[in-house]
């Protein structure tokens, strides 16, 4: 191709993908569009970045009292200031919403238990509890309490953290739990024998076994609380342009590619986190419990992630794990 040829492809190609992009970001999604959250109260945690933050400002708009779980008391002070200016002075005081920073680190039990002491103490009431926080590929490292750091924040943290808060839930019932999966949950196994990868460790599989915990934590507790009024379902937010690739290194070189094909492809935290305030708050999904959620929409699971036998292990083990049976 002649050179002028060539760059008027690449011009016209850019253009066009900034035209698309740029109308896309222009059709505010809108999954809590018109549904109310007015005197309901719901947990976040690592509300203050990404899809977290996302779902913190617009079930904010809806009115809801916002409970920030997040383990940076700064950071997530920052992210509350920044989300009340976003929502304008106005909006946020006629709206009767309320947004609140409180500590929480999921690779503590200690922290866990203190968050959860304080909530139960504070909080007369619990209508949505999402488990959003996570952490991706990180290098081997371990929680305080000696559990590999993905599978320990991801799966265990939200596990201690969902079964203390769970009679707050069911004493508010009608109530939600929202759990954050992701789709790589396919390359996961339970893998009884090493859970915290002493034996060996595996960045990728590791994140993945989290993740499939994630789903199988869900659907066994849908089961325990058939009959409660607390639903239970996961979901997955597709690939979303957030901070969760920290621990991932690009190139240097690549970076001006990944950060080009990333704006042009990747769903805004807003995109992403549509599926987490629609379980959230749609009245669609009242009653609806121990399902798998993508683009608001049911969605199948390999049969991996509907193994009962496997996810009645999980929780029995993981019950061991966090202290809650000795
Ligand atoms: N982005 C995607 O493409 C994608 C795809 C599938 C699934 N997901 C899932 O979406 C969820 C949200 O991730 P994101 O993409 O929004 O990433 P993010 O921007 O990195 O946000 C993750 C949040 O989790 C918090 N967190 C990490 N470790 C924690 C700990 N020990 N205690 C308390 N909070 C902790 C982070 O806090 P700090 O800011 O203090 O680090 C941050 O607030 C995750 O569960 C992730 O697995 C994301
Ligand atoms: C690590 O795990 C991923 C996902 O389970 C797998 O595809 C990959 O082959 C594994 N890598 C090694 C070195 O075992």
């Amino acid at each position: 191709m002649a050179p002028a040829a060539l760059t008027a492809a690449l011009l016209g190609g850019g253009l066009l993908l900034a035209a698309w992009r740029w109308l896309r970001a222009a059709a505010r999604p809108g999954a809590g569009a018109g549904a109310s959250m007015r005197g309901k109260t719901v947990i976040i945690t690592g509300a203050n970045s990404g899809l977290g933050r996302a779902a913190a400002t617009e079930l904010l708009r809806m009115q809801a009292r916002v409970i920030m779980g997040c383990r940076d008391r700064a950071r997530a002070e920052r992210a509350a200031r920044e989300i009340r200016a976003e929502l304008g002075e106005r909006e946020a005081a006629e709206g009767g919403g309320e947004l609140v920073v409180r500590e929480l680190d999921l690779a503590s039990l200690r922290s866990v238990r203190a968050f959860c002491h304080r909530v139960l103490q504070e909080e007369p009431r619990l209508d949505v509890l999402i488990n959003n926080a996570g952490i991706f590929q990180c290098p081997y490292m371990k929680t305080e309490d000696g559990f590999e750091m993905q599978f320990g924040v991801n799966h265990l943290g939200h596990f201690l953290l969902t079964n203390l808060l769970l009679g707050l839930l069911k004493n508010s019932a009608p109530s939600r739990i929202v759990v954050v999966s992701s789709k790589l949950y396919k390359y996961g196994e339970i893998n009884f024998e090493d859970l915290n990868s002493e034996i060996s460790y595996n960045k990728s599989f590791c994140y993945s076994r989290s993740k499939l915990a994630n789903i199988l934590f869900a659907r066994e507790l849908a089961r325990r609380l058939e009959g409660t009024g607390v639903t239970v379902n996961s979901l997955h937010p597709g690939i979303v342009r957030t901070n969760l690739g920290r621990h991932v290194n690009i190139p240097l070189l690549a970076k001006p590619l990944f950060n080009l094909v990333s704006w042009a492809f990747f769903k805004t935290p807003l995109e992403g986190a549509q599926t987490s305030i629609y379980l959230a708050s749609s009245p669609d999904v009242e009653g609806v419990s121990g399902k798998y959620f993508g683009d608001c929409k049911e969605e199948e699971l390999l049969p991996k992630a509907m193994d009962d036998l496997v996810a009645r292990k999980l929780w029995d083990i993981s019950e061991v794990m966090v202290g809650l049976l000795k």
